[in-house]
């Protein structure tokens, strides 16, 4: 990296004094970036320090806010983790891993000893074994870290396939029924859906705003991605419902194996009471998950409706088997009103 060319840079966007010192800093930390465990210490002391933070405010705010950051912190996984006697070689090495490309993309990641509580932080997807931060091609050079172009960060499930499509932990995966989806025909990936594009300066220090993509990593908590997940129509002929369901979604629906989707009719009369009611469950449970794109009818006979009454259909989704009724989040619906 050119010591002037950043130089310049720096004063360029009127750091002045802060910008020297911080060079003064820098120096140091390449000197010691010789030293391969000592580059590599430097850049988790520097995650710690807030550093990554402060020069990448808002990838910094979208990850922290993603279940990523919550990974270990997360009480769902803490509660399923803590009835498992041996948790550490079964789930917590994804949960809180090492950087993957040290220990391997598509091997089965390695439990951290610390910072656990970082869950799959910056430092897991883009670290390598010499202090480098590898990714999609850069704009800009940096005295903190290396750049490195990997074209491991732009493939369609490579990186992600690390944890969400391990062979040996078929609940945890996402991949498989992916790959087998008119998605990955169109060479689409996990990004497209949960890693949104947008033009922006990846960092503070950056020279232009390029396109990069959001570290929302938007699932089932959001009730924006859920509405998008599938499609639901509703017919009707003489005792007779017909709910079509089509799957939106880049993998198995629901994508985890604590989710459960209820598709609810009922039959409601014009004063608004409820005359019949059927539910089924949608889940990994009742092995009955939607596959990519994948279009089912339920049917209800023997539905006896008149005129003016109204049949209503409700697509929901259950977080946990614990989560009560009143928050299923509505994906989709649909009523029909019987002339
Ligand atoms: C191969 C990596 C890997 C291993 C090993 C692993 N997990 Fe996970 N875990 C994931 C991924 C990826 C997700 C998110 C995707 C999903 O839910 O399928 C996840 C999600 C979860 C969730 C859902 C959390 C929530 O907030 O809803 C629970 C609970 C969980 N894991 C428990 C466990 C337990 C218990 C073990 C050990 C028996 C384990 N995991 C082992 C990768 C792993
Ligand atoms: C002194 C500021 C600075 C600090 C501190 C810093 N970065 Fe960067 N980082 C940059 C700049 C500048 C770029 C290039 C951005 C661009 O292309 O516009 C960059 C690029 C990256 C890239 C993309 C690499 C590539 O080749 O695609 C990653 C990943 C990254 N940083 C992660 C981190 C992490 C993680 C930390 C904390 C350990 C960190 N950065 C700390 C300035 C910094
Ligand atoms: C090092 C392991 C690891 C890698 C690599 C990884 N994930 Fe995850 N991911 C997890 C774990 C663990 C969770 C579950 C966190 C929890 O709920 O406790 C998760 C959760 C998610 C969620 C669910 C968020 C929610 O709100 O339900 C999405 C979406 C996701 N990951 C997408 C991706 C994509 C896309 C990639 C590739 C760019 C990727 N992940 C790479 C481990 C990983
Ligand atoms: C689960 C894996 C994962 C985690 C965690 C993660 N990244 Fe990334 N990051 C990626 C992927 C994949 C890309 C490439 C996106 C693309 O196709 O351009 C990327 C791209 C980047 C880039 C290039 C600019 C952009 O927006 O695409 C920077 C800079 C970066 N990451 C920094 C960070 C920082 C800082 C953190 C922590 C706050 C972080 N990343 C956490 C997977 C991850
Ligand atoms: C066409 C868009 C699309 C693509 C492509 C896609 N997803 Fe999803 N994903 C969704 C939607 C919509 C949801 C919310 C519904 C659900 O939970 O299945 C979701 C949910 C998830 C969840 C949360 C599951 C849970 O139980 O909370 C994870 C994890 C996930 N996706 C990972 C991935 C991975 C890994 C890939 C790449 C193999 C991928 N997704 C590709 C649309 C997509």
């Amino acid at each position: 990296m050119s010591f002037t060319r950043t130089h310049r840079h720096i004063v360029g966007i009127s750091f002045g004094l802060l910008g020297c010192i911080f060079i003064t800093l820098m120096g140091v930390f390449t000197l010691r970036a010789d030293n391969q465990t000592d580059g590599v210490a430097a850049v988790y002391q520097g995650f710690r320090d807030g550093k990554c933070q402060s020069c990448h405010p808002a990838i910094w705010r979208e990850w922290e806010n993603s279940m990523h950051a919550k990974a270990w912190v997360d009480e769902i996984y803490q509660a399923a983790a803590s009835q498992v006697p041996d948790r550490e070689t079964k789930c917590d090495q994804c949960h809180a891993p090492q950087p993957i490309l040290v220990t391997g993309v598509g091997k089965m990641p390695k439990l951290r000893d610390r910072d656990r509580e970082a869950g799959v932080s910056c430092l897991v997807c883009h670290l390598d074994a010499h202090g480098a931060m590898h990714g999609p091609p850069a704009s800009a050079e940096t005295y903190f870290h290396a750049n490195v172009t990997n074209p491991v960060h732009t493939d369609p499930t490579a990186l992600c396939s690390t944890c969400h499509g391990q062979p040996s932990v078929p609940e945890h995966d996402q991949v498989s029924s992916f790959l087998s989806s008119k998605f990955a025909e169109k060479n689409q990936g996990c990004a497209t859906c949960h890693m949104p594009v947008v033009t922006r300066l990846q960092s503070t220090a950056s020279y232009e705003s390029i396109k990069g993509r959001k570290h929302t990593w938007r699932g089932s908590r959001s009730v924006a991605q859920l509405r998008r997940a599938a499609g639901l129509q509703l017919e009707y002929e003489t005792g007779k419902v017909s709910v079509k369901l089509q799957s939106k979604t880049g993998h198995v629906l629901p994508g985890g194996t604590l989710r459960t989707l209820i598709l609810e009719v009922v039959l409601l009369t014009s004063e608004g009471i409820e005359r019949w009611k059927q539910a089924v469950s949608i889940s990994d449970d009742n092995e009955n998950r939607l596959l990519p794109a994948e279009r089912r009818t339920y049917t209800f006979d023997n539905v006896s409706a008149t005129t003016g009454d109204t049949i209503k259909a409700a697509l929901m989704y259950q977080l946990t088997p614990a989560t009560p009724e009143a928050a299923w989040v509505l994906m989709a619906e649909a009523s029909y009103v019987v002339p």
